[in-house]
């Protein structure tokens, strides 16, 4: 099925399995400067409305370390990507090389950037969400659970919890 705005909201999609078993490429800035990591972690849903009427969000977490949420906190959109299987060592090498010491991390990729507006995808994604910044929140160490705050935080790098309105989408799913 083909998605527009205007349809998008009724697909079926399949959240618990598209950004843990597929994952996605979180892309934050402008054509201009932009950097993009793959996402293993992220939450789609509503908030902040009457009934009916909440606001489509996509949720994601980044590392403070990431190239990515440096320029996520001074950009107003980011783009979520998901793109067919034959990517996914694409995602792999975008999910171990950091744009701070391999500014040009794209290029060892198949993967060609793509103007959307202000924001920035792929031209290969299948399924393209143009979110717009609504709020941005960095975890508290103190507020973590024990389970995670002693292996998943040990380092004290704690994830930025980004929250964008989608304005967009683009491409097929099923
Ligand atoms: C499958 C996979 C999923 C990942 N998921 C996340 C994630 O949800 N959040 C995060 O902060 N890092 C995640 N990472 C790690 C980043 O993608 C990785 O550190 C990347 O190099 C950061 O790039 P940057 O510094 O250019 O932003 C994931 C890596 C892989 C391979």
């Amino acid at each position: 099925m083909q998605l527009h705005m205007d349809n998008f909201a009724s697909a079926k999609y399949d959240v618990f399995s598209m950004f843990n078993d597929r994952w996605a490429l979180c892309t934050a800035g402008t054509p201009g400067e932009f950097n993009t990591m793959t996402i293993g972690w992220g939450t789609m849903g509503t908030i902040w409305g009457a009934p009916r009427r909440g606001k489509q969000v996509i949720t994601v977490f980044l590392r403070e370390s990431r190239r990515t949420s440096d320029i996520l906190l001074q950009s107003d959109h980011f783009t979520v990507c998901f793109f067919p299987e034959e990517y996914r060592k694409d995602l792999g090498i975008l999910g171990s090389k950091s744009g701070r010491d391999v500014p040009d991390k794209i290029s060892l990729t198949k993967l060609t950037p793509k103007p959307l507006g202000d924001a920035v995808g792929f031209e290969e994604a299948d399924l393209t969400f143009v979110c717009k910044k609504i709020y941005t929140h960095k975890m508290l160490l103190e507020e973590l659970p024990e389970f995670v705050r002693d292996t998943l935080y040990k380092d004290g790098d704690l994830h930025y919890i980004f929250m964008g309105e989608i304005e967009d989408v683009s491409g097929s799913i099923g």
